[in-house]
């Protein structure tokens, strides 16, 4: 069940129910619902780990979207193969199948355009599909369960190896957190305070605005006011988007997923918060509900960072 919410700043916040009712994570299910996709699953899960995808087998898919730190690497910015930083903080794989457009700016539309890029990319895994094809095909393993997971001949193509890797992807399901137990009906799963920091999220702090939905996302591109230079959707071709704006990143599991922001400027959640309520650069593109100061106190900004974890499933 999806509840869309339009923000309206002139309105009152939505009473908790309503509130509970935008945030209600739906059952989630896995792409392997037939014996063909579960083979492809499980196929796309070995290649997304495995480091004959690279020129010189140096790396994966899993070197920078690590699958013990919810599939990003903890640095600001992804490490090239050249050990250089490249433009841009890895993002979370975590329910991928549920967004609509893919990378920061949205220039990829489907899991599969998206999977030739760092595939082939110069700095990344540096390896022409039609390669990648010829050395999947050697190998015995490969021929079997590609031959398995699927009925045409040859079954290594291009297309079935993105296919295969997209479709592992679409199994990653976030984890369930306490945030989802509450909205659910356990009222205690929350501690007071960050109970309060779910109402300052959806009233005062205005995140709800673009952070609305069970996936804390609403697939748009904003500017949040950074001093990055980084155009982002701004500098694709035939897109009209503002510069400076960047896909709304889902919140669940934050706990894993330092730095944050699309350069990784921002280490930590309190930094975060710190950035939205202080020195956002005030230009044209800045998003309208960024404009104001929020004007929150210490112990608001605390009671924020309490509520944002809770989005993280922990096994304390
Ligand atoms: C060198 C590090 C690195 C490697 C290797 C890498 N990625 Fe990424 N990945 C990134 C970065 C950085 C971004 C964001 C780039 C951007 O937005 O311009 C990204 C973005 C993505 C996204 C978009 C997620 C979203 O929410 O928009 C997907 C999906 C993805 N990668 C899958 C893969 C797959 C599949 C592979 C292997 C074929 C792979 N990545 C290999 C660093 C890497
Ligand atoms: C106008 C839309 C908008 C509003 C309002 C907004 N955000 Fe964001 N948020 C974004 C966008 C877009 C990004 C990515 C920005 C970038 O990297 O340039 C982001 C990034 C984040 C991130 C980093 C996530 C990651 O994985 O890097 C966090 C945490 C966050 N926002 C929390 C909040 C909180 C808390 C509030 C309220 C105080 C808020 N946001 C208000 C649009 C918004």
């Amino acid at each position: 069940m999806t509840v869309s919410y339009t923000p309206d700043t002139t309105a009152q916040t939505p009473d908790l129910a309503t509130l509970k009712r935008i945030f209600a994570r739906p059952t989630l299910t896995s792409p392997a619902s037939d014996p063909d996709a579960k083979a492809r699953l499980a196929l796309g899960a070995r290649l997304f780990r495995d480091r004959l995808l690279s020129r010189n087998q140096s790396m994966s898919c899993a070197t920078c979207h690590n699958p013990n730190r919810a599939f990003t690497d903890g640095r600001p910015r992804a490490r090239g193969n050249d050990g250089t930083p490249l433009d841009r903080n890895t993002p979370t794989l975590y329910d991928v199948r549920y967004g609509n457009s893919f990378f920061w700016d949205g220039r990829a539309s489907t899991l599969e355009d998206q999977a030739r890029v760092p595939l082939e990319h110069p700095r990344e895994l540096n390896l022409p599909l039609t390669d990648a094809v010829t050395r999947l095909a050697a190998q015995k393993y490969y021929r079997r369960t590609f031959d398995r997971a699927f009925s045409m001949r040859p079954s290594i193509t291009s297309e079935t190896v993105l296919q295969s890797l997209a479709t592992y992807e679409r199994s990653l399901n976030s984890p369930n957190t306490r945030f989802d137990s509450w909205v659910s009906g356990t009222t205690t799963a929350l501690s007071k305070s960050e109970a309060t920091g779910f109402r300052i999220f959806s009233g005062k702090g205005r995140c709800i605005a673009c952070h609305g939905g069970w996936r804390f996302t609403d697939d748009k591109f904003h500017d949040t006011g950074l001093p990055s230079t980084d155009l982002g959707r701004g500098a694709i071709p035939g897109s009209n988007a503002a510069p400076h704006t960047f896909k709304t990143p889902s919140l669940r599991q934050l706990t894993q997923t330092a730095p944050y922001m699309h350069d990784g400027s921002l280490p930590t959640l309190e930094a975060v918060v710190d950035h939205y309520n202080g020195t956002r650069i005030q230009r044209p593109s800045l998003a309208s509900e960024l404009k104001n100061a929020l004007g929150l106190t210490p112990n608001e900004r605390r009671a924020l960072v309490a509520f944002l974890k809770t989005l993280s499933f922990s096994s304390r």
